[in-house]
């Protein structure tokens, strides 16, 4: 039995990364997409090898009217998850919905809630939990081998040619660097820390908007504290191009990835000046794959609704 699985929107995430790995997840198949132009919705079903007769919409009520359809990958500017989800989740099609799952507390909240009313699965595409380095830290942090965290820091940047993305602006998006990877950086301290020392109980944050003086940031840097105890500082930018970094601070243990924020699951990772070795997976498989397996019922969803608002408050609060 496979999962038929639409996409909506045909951009950069979903041509470069979810449409190929969804052709390597087991147990689902991509079966059509939405795009706003017709045209651009069949070379994309033509180009990834969609498998419904008619796999090709351009219209979201016409894909969603499809009683094959199973669930959806939603991978469009942030500001219109919320529409898009809802409307997916009343036509009881299962979600895979893209990072920063909302734009406001509200929508988020109001997605999670429609999808548990609907009895659809939602999950929220993080897919750094899927990297091999970030797995292997994950376990060795929780089952106490690296000893009590005291801090961490991650750095993610990339430089943008100019303003013109709908990420630096309004109607579409809430922020730029901060939506484009410091969501990811958010998700990936919860995960490490939550286990061992509670909750986000503090949020800090400084932003720059001085390159071009739009609504949103250039530069945020935010801190995080974890429980009464751990610090987590984060930093992302638009206007400078840098290897990522992810730094972990530990009693028995100091642990310094290089390149591991990213898309391909590569970078480079060492405990106490030791390379870590693990392996080369493509964190977009993961990811679908958690997601394939939580609706057939074998996997918990990895990050939750309830997870992605979270992430989103923690947004706000470090931006307001
Ligand atoms: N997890 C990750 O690693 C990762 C990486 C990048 C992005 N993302 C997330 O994925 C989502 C899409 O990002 P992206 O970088 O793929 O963006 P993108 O390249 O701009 O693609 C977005 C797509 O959404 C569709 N769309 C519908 N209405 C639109 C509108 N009014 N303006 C622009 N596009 C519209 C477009 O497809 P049609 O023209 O076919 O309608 C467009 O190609 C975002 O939520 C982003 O945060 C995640």
């Amino acid at each position: 039995m496979s999962i038929n699985i639409g996409i909506i929107g045909t951009g950069r995430i979903a041509g470069n990364q979810l449409a190929p790995a969804l052709q390597n997840v087991k147990g689902a198949r991509f079966w059509s997409v939405l795009s706003r132009d017709k045209d651009r919705a069949t070379a994309f079903a033509n180009q990834h090898g969609a498998m419904a007769q008619t796999n090709a919409f351009d219209s979201l009520a016409s894909f969603l009217a499809d009683p094959a359809l199973e669930a959806v990958i939603i991978a469009t500017p942030d500001a219109l998850h919320a529409q898009q989800a809802i409307a997916c989740a009343r036509a009881g099609k299962h979600i895979l919905l893209e990072k920063p799952m909302a734009t406001s507390l509200e929508d988020a909240q109001e997605i999670t809630e429609t999808c548990t009313r609907e009895r659809v699965r939602l999950a929220i595409a993080y897919h750094l939990r899927w990297h091999g380095a970030h797995q292997k830290i994950a376990q060795l942090l929780h089952s106490g081998e690296l000893g009590k965290p005291f801090y961490a820091r991650a750095l993610w940047t990339w430089k943008a040619e100019d303003n013109s993305n709908w990420r630096a602006h309004d109607q579409l998006g809430k922020w730029w660097g901060l939506a484009g990877v410091g969501t990811h950086c958010v998700d990936l301290m919860r995960w490490m820390m939550l286990p061992i020392c509670g909750e986000v109980t503090g949020v800090t944050g400084l932003v720059d908007k001085s390159t071009y003086g739009g609504p949103h940031d250039e530069t945020a840097s935010l801190s995080l504290q974890f429980g009464e105890s751990v610090i987590a500082d984060i930093t992302t930018s638009v206007q400078f191009s840098a290897t990522s970094r992810f730094e972990l601070y530990c009693s028995d243990a100091v642990v310094i990835c290089d390149g591991t924020l990213a898309t391909d699951g590569g970078g480079s990772a060492t405990v106490n000046n030791e390379p870590l070795s693990f392996e080369l997976l493509n964190p977009y498989v993961g990811e679908i794959q958690n997601f394939v397996d939580a609706i057939a019922g074998t996997a918990r969803v990895a990050v939750s609704g309830a997870e992605g608002a979270r992430n989103v408050e923690i947004l706000l609060q470090a931006s307001s």
